[in-house]
């Protein structure tokens, strides 16, 4: 089943999956974005983040797979009365053309073997002193019931990220144990990796 297909089915349920508020270590790490540049939202889904920094003055830019999470999106941006920019698109196939001061993703199962690919995409779409920011569930997260995929190839380890990024400054790559409140889909203890990492 392709990625698009599995996300459009859950997407097409009533109400947002994951909430309308931001994921909050994506919303502690506001102080790294700056208004005056681009930003990106990777694997958005039905808009939280991308709507959340649109409100804040952001210049957003939100990809993902599903074109029925982005027609959601597309909806909570209009009643927000906010516009943002919005792409479906396979991040496999992504071919960027633009840069970037900020790029985000929350929760962003690729595949182990589609990361390097896209990092080095990332990697190349920040501009100098750009930051990519994100949260994923670790490997660990198998033992926990909170959300995710129970794959293990679709969960990350710290390894995933400080492997790659040779172009920047690892500011943090952290594996924790938090607490999710994330509308239906992500409630309870859950095992994540937190980045912080800045293009030099
Ligand atoms: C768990 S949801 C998270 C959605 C959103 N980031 C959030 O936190 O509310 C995963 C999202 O990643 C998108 N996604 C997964 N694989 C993708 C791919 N290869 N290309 C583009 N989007 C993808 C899905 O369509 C889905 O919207």
């Amino acid at each position: 089943m392709s990625q698009q297909h599995f996300w459009n089915e859950k997407f097409s349920r009533e109400g947002y999956l994951y909430g309308k508020r931001p994921n909050a270590f994506i919303e502690s790490c506001s102080n790294y974005f700056d208004r005056k540049k681009s930003f990106l939202c990777l694997g958005e889904g039905e808009g939280r983040n991308a709507i959340y920094f649109a409100k804040k003055g952001f210049d957003i830019t939100a990809l993902d797979a599903s074109d029925i999470g982005l027609k959601k999106l597309e909806e909570f941006a209009k009643y927000e009365s906010v516009h943002v920019k919005t792409k479906c698109i396979d991040l496999n196939k992504w071919n960027p053309s633009k840069k970037y001061g900020s790029i985000v993703a929350s929760y962003l199962h690729m595949h182990k073997d589609d990361r390097k690919p896209l990092f080095e995409k990332i990697e190349n779409s920040l501009e100098r002193d750009g930051v990519f920011i994100g949260e994923f569930f670790s490997t660990k997260q198998l033992n926990y019931s909170s959300g995710g995929p129970k794959d293990i190839d679709l969960l990350y380890t710290v390894d995933d990220f400080l492997d790659n990024f040779s172009m920047c400054k690892k500011i943090k790559v952290e594996e924790i144990l938090t607490n999710l409140d994330e509308g239906k889909g992500h409630q309870g203890k859950a095992s994540v990796i937190q980045v912080v990492i800045k293009k030099l």
